[in-house]
């Protein structure tokens, strides 16, 4: 089977979730909780609807389609995102710290003759070349990166393998939607993260260490790493009127490596 013939992804997305049940079965994890059952799903049988708006971003953006093109998909986890992208062409690397987690989209990769490459590291330093990938993506991963220099860090090493004129797009929960997105409560992720931690502590809603940012920070951290065009841009599905999207639950922002 080619890339081009997978127009239809449920039967990946099936080995998907056989996949993650099987690992979680060898790590000993219940998957059978609400939290569980989430995670099995955002990994199978949600990761269509969460590329969607990815994909139209990133082929929006002058790349017409991901066929032949080389993505870096930084924070992979369990590399499903990474095998959709494949699946619709790309020859795609993944880089994320917990390596036992990438056999999942190895094993399926492999399964479906897809070219996904997922390698064992941290996205602040990366031992990958220069100038080597026409596109990134950093899906709800750089705000588990908390220190400032950190963010920084993995910024400007985004910034290095990606060929000039590279694309960059990130998605995060935001930080200005008035709820925060980890537990629920309302505007506690306008707080630091560590007292956005002991207070969601507290209310016996423990919450991921991580940073959320504005739409606007963000911008700046990306134009601070030496990226061009660093712009908000709105969710390709959202129905909300203009002026409400730097209040949406999600920000997608792009950026480009000057070419
Ligand atoms: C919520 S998961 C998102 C996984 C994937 N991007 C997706 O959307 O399915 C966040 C991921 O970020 C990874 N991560 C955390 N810190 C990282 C770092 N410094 N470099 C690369 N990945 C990191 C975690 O290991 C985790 O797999």
């Amino acid at each position: 089977m080619t890339p081009e013939d997978l127009q239809d992804f449920a039967p990946i997305a099936e080995s998907l979730r056989r996949s993650v049940r099987g690992y979680y079965a060898e790590h000993g994890e219940s998957l059978e909780d609400r939290a569980g059952l989430t995670t099995l799903e955002t990994n199978s049988g949600f990761v269509e609807r969460r590329a969607a708006p990815l994909i139209e971003i990133l082929t929006g953006n002058g790349t017409g389609s991901l066929a032949g093109v080389r993505l870096l998909d930084l924070g992979c986890g369990f590399g499903a995102l990474s095998v959709y992208f494949a699946a619709h062409g790309a020859e795609v690397t993944g880089i994320d710290p917990v390596e036992s987690r990438l056999q999942v989209g190895r094993a399926v990769a492999a399964k479906y003759g897809l070219s996904v490459d997922l390698r064992p590291g941290q996205m602040e330093k990366m031992e990958l070349p220069d100038s080597s990938f026409d596109l990134a993506v950093q899906n709800n991963s750089l705000c588990y990166i908390v220190s400032r220099e950190g963010r920084y860090q993995a910024l400007l090493e985004t910034h290095r393998v990606l060929k000039p004129g590279g694309l960059l797009v990130i998605r995060n929960p935001n930080r200005w939607n008035p709820r925060d997105q980890f537990t629920g409560l309302p505007l506690i992720q306008l707080l630091s993260p560590h007292h956005a931690g002991r207070i969601s502590k507290l209310a016996g809603r423990p919450r991921s260490n991580v940073r959320l940012t504005s739409p606007r920070e963000g911008v700046r951290e990306l134009k601070l790493a030496g990226f061009d065009e660093a712009a908000h841009v709105p969710s390709p599905s959202s129905r909300w009127p203009a002026l409400l999207h730097p209040f949406a639950r999600y920000q997608h922002l792009t950026a480009r490596r000057p070419g």
